[in-house]
């Protein structure tokens, strides 16, 4: 195991109703005026939109709009939310929905009180001192955003999404969870929300650290539960409980704890975040045609992890590693197939994915050769991407 640091400073308030509470918890991170960041109008439809705003009212927090923030998040809509919050001189920001809402009002927050571009930090020219703080209401559990210190935005000049980590700069203060927000997700939505959070395990669990048995069996026992879990709100959207028990393994997933004491991957991810940028697709379906890709060749380059998950989360039982690696990944397949996930770029709506040009994004945006586990060369990157056809 590697030495680490672990600090996660969000304060989870979880359960029925707690939407209420988002003017007090709006104060309590010691906020009077806020920008309020919206998606594209679910949050409207539901009425939470109206009850959130009352619970700021009740305590006395103004608040100004930022709405239709749309999936995979761009960066023009950060520069229109810094200017705003600017000139209004706002002293924080909720988030009202998933990731996409989150992650823009995290940049936001990070831009206002720094000097020069807000792009500066995810081109890695600069580190996130100060920012604003960020409150959540959450509606989808998928991203993990509400707990990470993560925000993932693309540049619209080159189509770049760009993942920026930081450790608690970013990190929400305050996250509200109330599992019967997300009954009115659409199914492609829970499930490509699932698929999600499994990568975000996934993404820590394949790592070239030996003896972290510990964080192993916390990543092995959140899939477990998500496996066991996910067919029930597929079949019966309003299970509360199930909906309680997904919605948290979503923000365990991604707020650190599977991953302490271990260098993580991120590769599935990165392959993911181009096809997104280029071909706007969920990020979560996109992840359920990557990742199985990803894990068939490491079958034939690095077995032994992929075997591991196979035999303790799926139950295999064979002694050839690379046998059980293909077999994890038919099981793997076989579990997003139930969802209803697509598992091949054409059934993603890639009819004619550009290889070379997703292969050079992507080495263009990590790095040559990238990826922890097992370091791709463009010519590994291109034989992946061509494993999701
Ligand atoms: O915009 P609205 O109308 O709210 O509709 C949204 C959107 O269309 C809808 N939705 C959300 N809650 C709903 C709902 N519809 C009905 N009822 C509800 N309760 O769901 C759609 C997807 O929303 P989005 O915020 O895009 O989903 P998600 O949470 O999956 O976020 C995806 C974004 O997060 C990034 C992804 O790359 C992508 O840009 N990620 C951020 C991470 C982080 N900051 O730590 C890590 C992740 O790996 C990920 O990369
Ligand atoms: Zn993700």
């Amino acid at each position: 195991m590697d030495n680490f640091n672990y600090y996660a400073p969000t304060k989870y308030v979880f359960g029925r109703d707690t939407e209420a509470q988002a003017g007090q918890l709006t104060r309590w991170m010691g906020c009077r005026k806020i920008l309020l960041v919206l998606g594209g109008g679910s949050a409207r439809c539901s009425g939470l939109l109206d009850r959130v705003a009352a619970a700021l009212q009740a305590e006395g927090v103004e608040y100004l709009l930022l709405e239709g923030i749309k999936p995979n998040p761009t960066d023009d809509r950060v520069y229109e939310g810094i200017d705003l919050g600017r000139r209004e001189k706002i002293d924080g920001l909720l988030a009202v929905g998933g990731g996409s809402v989150i992650d823009t009002a995290k940049a936001i927050a990070a831009g206002i009180p720094y000097d020069g571009d807000f792009w500066d930090f995810w081109a890695g020219k600069a580190v996130v001192e100060k920012a604003l703080p960020v409150g959540v209401v959450l509606t989808i559990p998928a991203a993990g955003s509400e707990g990470s210190g993560n925000s993932v935005i693309t540049r619209l000049d080159g189509m770049h999404k760009i993942s920026l980590r930081t450790d608690s700069a970013l990190r929400p203060k305050f996250a509200i969870l109330n599992p019967a927000l997300t009954f009115t997700l659409p199914a492609a939505q829970t499930a490509a929300g699932i698929a999600d959070m499994m990568a975000h395990i996934m993404e820590r669990y394949f790592s070239p650290t030996q003896e972290v048995e510990t964080t192993d069996r916390i990543a092995e026992g959140l899939l477990m539960a998500i496996i066991e879990e996910a067919p029930k709100v597929m079949a019966d959207p309003e299970n509360y409980q199930a909906r309680a028990n997904i919605m948290w393994a979503g923000t365990m997933a991604h707020n650190g704890v599977a991953g302490c004491g271990r260098r993580e991957d991120w590769t599935s991810h990165g392959l993911e975040h181009e096809l997104s940028a280029l071909y706007g697709v969920t990020h979560g379906a996109g992840l359920a045609v990557v990742f199985p890709a990803w894990m068939t060749f490491m079958a034939s380059h690095r077995p032994e992890k992929v075997a591991q998950l196979g035999r303790r989360v799926f139950g295999l039982t064979g002694k050839d590693d690379s046998a059980v690696a293909l077999q994890t990944v038919d099981s793997l397949r076989a579990f997003f197939g139930k969802l209803g996930l697509p598992l091949t770029l054409s059934q993603l709506g890639i009819e004619n994915p550009d290889i070379a040009l997703l292969t050079a994004k992507f080495h263009e945006d990590k790095g040559t050769p990238f990826g922890p586990y097992f370091p791709l060369q463009p010519v590994d990157t291109a034989a992946v991407y061509r494993l999701m056809l």
